[in-house]
C-alpha cells in the first residue's frame, strides 16, 4: 500500500513529486482536476470524470493530454501503488510558460500530475451518526463569477466555508448563493427528503454536477421516487424528513444536524428526530447494487 505520484510520467513518492513554482497551477489555480476511487481496483466511472474535465478545460480554454495518455497513466500508477482500494486525483495545469497572468503566455504547454493514495472511505459508524453541516456565512460564487459548475483548481471559496465550519465545531459547510438560496457543500451535493419527494438544488443556481448527484438521480427515479431539482432556503433543510450529501468518497452521507452560523449563537437544528433517515440509507444500499452490477462483474 502506498501514496504514488505521477509527474508529467515519472512514478515518485510524494516527497519527491514536485512542479516548477512557475507552474500557473501553483501560482493562479490555473488547473482542472477530478477525484476518482476504485471499486474492485478499478476507477468507478472515469468516462463520466473526464467528460466533466474536459468540460471545464473547454470553458477555460486549456488544452488537456489526450484522453488516452490519461488512462494510460492513470493504469500505470494504479498497478505501480498496488493499493487494494486507490483514492486518485488527476491535476492538469496550464503549465509553466512566460511569467505574468495572461493565459496565452502557456498556451498548449499543459502539465499531467496524477496522486494515488490508499482510499480511506468514510468509516460505517459515520453513516450510522451522520454530519453536522454548518450553513456558512461565505456565499458560493456566483456562476457570471468563476462558475461553480467547473471544477478547476481554484477552491478557495470552499476552502473558506470549510473553515468556518470546522472553526465552528461542524463536519462540513453548505453553501448558499448570493440570495440565500442553498447550492452545494465544499465537496459534495446535497439532497432533502420534504414530504416523501427527494429534492436537490438545480444546476442553474451554480454548484457543480456531482457524479455521484447525477447517479443517485437516476437511481432514484428506477426506485419510483419523485424527484424535483428546485431552489430552496436552509429552513427547508432543517424543517426536512431527511437530508444527504452526495460525493464521490462518502457515496450519500446522511446530516443529522445543521448550524446555521448566520444567526446570533450559532443556532444548531436537528434535523428531524436527529437519526440517518431511510431514503438515503435506501438509495445508498441502490446504489451499492450498481457498483456491483456495472462494475465489479466483468
Ligand atoms: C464543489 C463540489 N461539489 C460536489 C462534489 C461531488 O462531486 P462527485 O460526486 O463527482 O464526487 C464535489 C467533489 O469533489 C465538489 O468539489
Amino acid at each position: 500500500m502506498s501514496v504514488l505520484c505521477n509527474v508529467e510520467g515519472r512514478l515518485v513518492p510524494p516527497d519527491q513529486a514536485v512542479v516548477p513554482v512557475l507552474d500557473r497551477g501553483f501560482l493562479y489555480g490555473d488547473s482542472v482536476y477530478e477525484v476518482v476511487r476504485t471499486y474492485s481496483g478499478r476507477p468507478f466511472e472515469l468516462d463520466r470524470h473526464l467528460a466533466r474535465m474536459d468540460k471545464t478545460a473547454l470553458r477555460i480554454d486549456l488544452t488537456l493530454p489526450p484522453r488516452a495518455v490519461i488512462v494510460r497513466e492513470l493504469q500505470r500508477t494504479l498497478e505501480a501503488a498496488g493499493n487494494p482500494e486507490s483514492y486518485v486525483r488527476i491535476v492538469i495545469t496550464r503549465g509553466a510558460g512566460e511569467f505574468g497572468l495572461s493565459p496565452f503566455l502557456a498556451r498548449g504547454q499543459n502539465r499531467l500530475v496524477l496522486i494515488v493514495r490508499p482510499l480511506v472511505a468514510p468509516p460505517e459508524e459515520q453513516y450510522e451518526r451522520g454530519l453536522q453541516m454548518a450553513i456558512a456565512r461565505t456565499r458560493r460564487n456566483p456562476p457570471q463569477a468563476l462558475d461553480p459548475a467547473l471544477k478547476t483548481g481554484n477552491y478557495l471559496n470552499n476552502i473558506l466555508a470549510l473553515r468556518e465550519a470546522h472553526e465552528a465545531g461542524a463536519d462540513d459547510a453548505i453553501l448558499l448563493d448570493l440570495a440565500g438560496r442553498v447550492t452545494e457543500g465544499t465537496t459534495s451535493n446535497v439532497f432533502f427528503v420534504q414530504r416523501g419527494v427527494l429534492v436537490t438544488p438545480p444546476l442553474s443556481l451554480g454548484l457543480l454536477e456531482g457524479v455521484t448527484r447525477a447517479l443517485f438521480i437516476e437511481i432514484a427515479r428506477t426506485q419510483g421516487l419523485i424527484l424535483r431539482e428546485e431552489p430552496h432556503g436552509p429552513e427547508a433543510l432543517a424543517a426536512a424528513d431527511e437530508v444527504f450529501m452526495t460525493s464521490t468518497l462518502r457515496e450519500a452521507m446522511p446530516v443529522t444536524s445543521l448550524v446555521f452560523l448566520e444567526s446570533h449563537g450559532e443556532q444548531v437544528r436537528k434535523v428531524a428526530d436527529g437519526r440517518p433517515g431511510p431514503v438515503a440509507k435506501r438509495l445508498r444500499a441502490a446504489f451499492r447494487e450498481y457498483v456491483e452490477r456495472t462494475h465489479l462483474r466483468r
